[in-house]
């Protein structure tokens, strides 16, 4: 895949943990400039560092994905920084309030939309006109398996992730005819932070709902956001990616 990402600018938000660390890492071992946002500038700049170190080239962005200026800064930062930005996984999310509807808290909600849902609206605003510019891009947008299926003790979540499954075929159509290809990723349930300090019994209940028998690791969501966002994958566009374990096939 190397020459596929030679000389290509990508944006990943929420690249200072989980999923979007180890795609930022991916990007750049197959020589993909990267420019790394999160909320946590400190964990932004973690990635970036072990990029270099490893001979990868790469710039960490700090900002809050569900404020449309500090959006715009972080594509900003890319194009300032290598002239021209090509890929963008739009990564970034939190957990949220869980509960019966009726229970939660209407900010909470909203702040939920603004990080899991607005954000991808605006990454893909200030996203795709760069892209146009540079001839030509992919993008990739996060989902979950929640933005295919339901789940009743995660309604904001849920429904933040639909929209983002949503939100990218019909942005997918609007541009698939001017080189630029959007899909979504939706993983089952990954091994990151996101998981850390959850009770044995919640973990042991979550690896049963995947028939493969475990959680997935971050490296085979990974190896699909990079196919996605690789040449290779250049009649896939407006796609929804399921890696699940098999757990929307039940
Ligand atoms: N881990 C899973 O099981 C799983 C499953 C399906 C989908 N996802 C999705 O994958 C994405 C990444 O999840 P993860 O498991 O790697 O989580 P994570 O918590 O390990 O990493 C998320 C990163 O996003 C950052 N972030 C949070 N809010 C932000 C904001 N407002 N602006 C900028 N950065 C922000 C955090 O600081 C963190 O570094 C999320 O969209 C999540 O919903 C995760």
């Amino acid at each position: 895949m190397a020459n596929d990402f030679e000389g290509k600018t990508a944006l990943v938000t929420g690249g200072g943990s989980g999923i979007g660390k180890g795609v930022a890492l991916s990007l750049a071992a197959v020589s993909a400039q990267v420019v790394v946002n999160d909320f946590n500038l400190e964990t932004a700049q973690a990635t970036v560092d072990e990029i270099t170190a490893a001979g990868g080239t790469a710039t960490a962005v700090g900002g809050d994905v569900g404020k449309p200026d500090d959006v715009k800064a972080a594509v900003d930062a890319a194009v300032s920084a290598y002239g021209a930005l090509h890929l963008a996984l739009n990564n970034a999310g939190i957990g949220g309030p869980q509960g019966p509807i009726a229970d939660i808290d209407i900010d909470e909600y909203l702040k939920l939309m603004d990080v899991n849902l607005h954000s991808v609206f605006y990454g893909m605003h200030f996203e795709i006109p760069e892209m146009l510019k540079a001839g030509g891009g992919s993008i990739v947008n996060m989902s979950s398996i929640l933005g295919l299926v339901g789940e009743p003790i995660a309604i904001p979540y849920v429904t933040a992730k639909h929209g983002v499954a949503g939100m990218t075929k019909a942005t997918a159509l609007g541009y698939a005819d001017q080189g630029i290809r959007i899909n979504s990723v939706h993983p089952g349930y990954i091994d990151t932070p996101l998981l850390e300090g959850a009770p044995q019994q919640m973990r042991d209940g979550l690896v049963a709902l995947h028939p493969i028998g475990r959680l997935g690791s971050v490296e085979e969501v990974a190896n699909v956001v990079l196919f996605l966002l690789s040449d290779k994958a250049g009649f896939v566009t407006g796609s929804q990616y399921v890696v699940d374990g098999g757990y929307t096939s039940r």
